[in-house]
Parts: C-alpha cells; structure tokens; sequence
C-alpha cells in the first residue's frame, strides 16, 4: 500500500503534469518588500537591452512623480519577481488624443526568463485588464535598435503605425 508521503508527492507530480503550459504570470504592487528585487532585475539585462528600456530605479522614480497617472506593476513567475510593467492608464501624459486608452510605458522580463513566453503572458493580463476596465486603445513605442521589441509587440496583436514618437516607433492594439 502506498504511504501518505508517496500519495502526497504523486498528487504533487500530478498536478505539475495538469499544469504543465500554463503560466503562472501574475502582476503584483511594488512594496517595500519587492521593490529591491525589482531595481536589481535591470541588472540583468544586457547593454543593448538596456537601451530599450529604461533602468526600473528610474521608472519608478517616475511612477512616485506621476502618481495619478502611474501603474506600476512586478511580474511574477510564482513567487518569484521576474520582470516590471508600468502603464499609463489614462493616456494624458503622452498622448492627449487617446483618454480613454492606455499606454504601456515601460515593459522588461529579466534575461533568464525571456523567451519562455512570459512577456506574451503578461500582455495578455494586461489586454483582459483594461478590457473589462472598458479602455479602447492600447498603446507602445518601440526603439528600433538591436534587439528591438518590435517584433515581439507585433506578435501580441500591435499594429505598426510607421509613425514615430520621438526615437521609438508607434504600435497600438484596439481592446
Ligand atoms: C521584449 C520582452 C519584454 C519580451 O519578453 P519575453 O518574455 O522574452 O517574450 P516571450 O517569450 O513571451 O515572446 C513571445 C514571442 O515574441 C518573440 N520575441 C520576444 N522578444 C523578441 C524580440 N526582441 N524580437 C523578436 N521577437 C521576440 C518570441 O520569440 C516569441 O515568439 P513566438 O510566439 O513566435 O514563439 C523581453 O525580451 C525584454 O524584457 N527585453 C528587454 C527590454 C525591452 O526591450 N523591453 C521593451 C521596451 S518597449
């Protein structure tokens, strides 16, 4: 007969398997205990990416600056922080033109978790969110340089606008 650990680690197997293709990507608020984490995580990211987006010390400076206007968010893998999003959930502050949209401000999943669709994961929690927050746009500028997220943005559902915002290439979705 199999002994209670044995069915307990069996029942542990078994619900990894059931899971397994699922992500378990969820957006949690910077506090004091994540907030450290968060910083670091741009340290991992190489020099080229590094021109991509800005440093999340900087983002979240930011983020205190623009307080009603700011969505700051941790990307967790489990429990584990593994990336930071932040929106502007209103649109005023670029974009005058598109209130009662959003824009993804600034985006990043650290280098030993890209590629494992967890960035894709974490657009599709974020299209689900402003949906049923009944915004009509989404919006993101892209840079352009090496290893840009142009691509990446465009497999998500973003439509390539050929316009320009400065050095960063527009893309939006409609919700
Ligand atoms: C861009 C970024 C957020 C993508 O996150 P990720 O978790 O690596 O992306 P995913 O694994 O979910 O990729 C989803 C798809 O996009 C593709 N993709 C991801 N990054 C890409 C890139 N830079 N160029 C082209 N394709 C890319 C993946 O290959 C995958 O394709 P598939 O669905 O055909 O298999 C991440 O690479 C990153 O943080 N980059 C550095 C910072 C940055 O550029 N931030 C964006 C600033 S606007």
């Amino acid at each position: 007969m199999m002994q209670p650990h044995s069915l307990v680690v069996h029942a542990i197997i078994i619900i990894k398997i059931v899971m397994k293709g699922k992500v378990m990507i969820t957006l949690r608020k910077i506090t004091k205990d994540n907030v450290n984490a968060v910083i670091d995580l741009s340290d991992t990211l190489s020099a080229a990416q590094n021109e991509l987006v800005a440093p999340n010390a900087i983002s979240l400076a930011q983020a205190y600056g623009y307080m009603d206007l700011a969505w700051p968010r941790a990307v967790y893998l489990d429990e584990t922080p593994i990336g930071f999003v932040m929106l502007n959930k209103e649109c005023k502050y670029h974009d005058s033109e598109t209130v009662n949209g959003a824009y993804l401000w600034r985006m990043m999943i650290s280098a030993d978790y890209q590629r494992k669709g967890y960035g894709k994961e974490v657009i599709r929690i974020l299209v689900e969110m402003l949906r049923s927050e009944g915004k009509k746009y989404f919006k993101v500028t892209s840079m352009l340089s090496e290893g840009s997220p142009k691509e990446f943005y465009e497999k998500q559902g973003f439509i390539n606008t050929g316009q320009m915002q400065g050095d960063e290439l527009v893309l939006f979705m409609d919700l």
